[in-house]
């Protein structure tokens, strides 16, 4: 196992190619979290479940091993802004995960919401999380920047 991983969720692919970018900028493996159950193709429809999930606390069931994560020490972890959060399946795979160890860096896309808010939410719902740097803007980064980003611990300049 590789220092650094990617991990992402994606429903419409933008995230996608933003962790593909990534993953080779940094040289790293790249694993996709996928939900068992789709979530809807339209958009509304989408919104409604995402609502639901965030407030009854739900963690939905994901398909697909977990990645080894022995040696691991930064997970890269892209996903899209849902309802200024993160959509719950990443929420899954964080707490499938050991990460006492392991340094998140998240980086989001979204329609213009950016990650604002986003730590705070994984803080409160995710306890296993060791070190969780502050939430990228992935719109608004080029892939260097990002991977300069995760190689710097942190660091944004
Ligand atoms: C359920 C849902 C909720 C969303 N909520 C927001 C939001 O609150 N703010 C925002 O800027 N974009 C929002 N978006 C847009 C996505 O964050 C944006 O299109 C993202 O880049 C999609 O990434 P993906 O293609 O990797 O799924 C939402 C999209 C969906 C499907």
């Amino acid at each position: 196992m590789k220092e650094i991983l990617v991990a992402y969720f994606s429903r419409s692919g933008v995230t996608k190619k933003l962790a593909e970018d990534l993953a080779k900028v940094l040289e790293a493996e790249i694993y996709e979290i996928k939900p068992l159950k789709a979530y809807p193709l339209e958009e509304d429809a989408c919104i409604q479940v995402a609502k639901r999930e965030k407030e009854k606390e739900i963690r939905p069931a994901l398909t697909g091993d977990l990645p080894e994560t022995q040696g691991l020490k930064k997970l890269a972890l892209g996903f899209p802004n849902w309802n200024d959060t993160c959509p719950r399946c990443v929420l899954t795979f964080l707490e499938a995960l050991d990460l006492s160890e392991i340094e998140v860096y998240p980086f989001v896309t979204s329609e213009g919401s950016g990650p604002d808010g986003i730590n705070d939410d994984l803080q409160e719902q995710c306890k296993n999380l060791g070190k969780l740097h502050q939430a990228a803007n992935g719109d608004q980064m080029s892939k260097e920047a990002l991977g300069a980003w995760v190689r710097r611990g942190g660091q944004l300049d």
